[in-house]
């Protein structure tokens, strides 16, 4: 399933012509996120990461850049890291000089130390298993320093997977994917187990968001916020 993903999104990235939105997949019945909901749904994110104009954000999983181009608006500086080198490569044609991108797969970059002030990790977190999960927070733990904020979001909520798979198709399609150990969405998380994974990791501060109701993924997605 790992290398079919990096294969998903280096397709996805492919076409330069497709609306922004589309092409991080931000759609409901097809159609890309209205501007109104945009607007809204990047200032809820920003606001309770409490960006700020001395910030130096780490947008990881960024995709074509679009939280991380309205970042650049607000903090000094914004690293986005991303596998799908379209998508990076669509990031450095718009030349914003405060954005800095890496292409390199989640599982192998190399975390700063004492660097990051803020981490945007947004709609990426179903296409890491557990394992590589706690290996990735592990390390954004030891790199970080006291005080860092780790914003994820648009986690996928296991006990809200049949909100998702609402009709008999969709049943169909994912138990057709499951008998080949696939899920169209990747991998669902439980809260619960996401707080114990980070207390475990010694994060001080963990708070889970519902995802207000005009955010198109509400009613079986979540986010959390972490502070080391
Ligand atoms: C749904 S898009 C979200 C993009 C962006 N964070 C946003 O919310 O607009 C998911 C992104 O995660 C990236 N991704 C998935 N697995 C990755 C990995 N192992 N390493 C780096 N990027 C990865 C994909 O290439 C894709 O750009």
């Amino acid at each position: 399933m790992k290398n079919s993903w990096k294969e998903y999104w280096d397709n996805c990235s492919e076409d330069n012509s497709k609306n922004p939105q589309i092409a991080v997949q931000r759609t409901k019945n097809k159609s890309p996120i209205s501007a109104n909901n945009w607007l809204k749904l990047h200032k809820f994110v920003f606001k309770n990461l409490n960006l700020k104009q001395d910030d130096i954000l780490l947008d990881f999983c960024c995709g074509n850049g679009v939280f991380s181009i309205e970042a650049a608006k607000i903090v000094d500086r914004v690293i986005a890291v991303d596998y799908a080198t379209k998508f990076i490569e669509k990031i450095n044609s718009m030349h914003k000089e405060n954005i800095f991108t890496i292409n390199k797969d989640g599982n192998n970059f190399n975390f700063a130390k004492n660097h990051y002030t803020k981490i945007l990790f947004y709609a990426g977190i179903q296409y890491f298993d557990k394992q590589e999960l706690t290996n990735i927070l592990q390390r954004i733990y030891a790199a970080s320093n006291k005080g860092t904020i780790i914003y994820i979001g648009d986690i996928p909520n296991v006990h809200l997977i049949w909100k998702f798979y609402n009709t008999k198709t969709r049943k169909s399609l994912y138990f057709e994917k499951i008998k080949r150990g696939e899920d169209i969405i990747g991998n669902w998380y439980d809260e619960q187990w996401l707080h114990n994974l980070v207390k475990y990791l010694g994060f001080r501060k963990v708070r889970f968001l519902a995802q207000p109701k005009y955010q198109i993924n509400h009613h079986f997605r979540f986010d959390m916020v972490l502070e080391k």
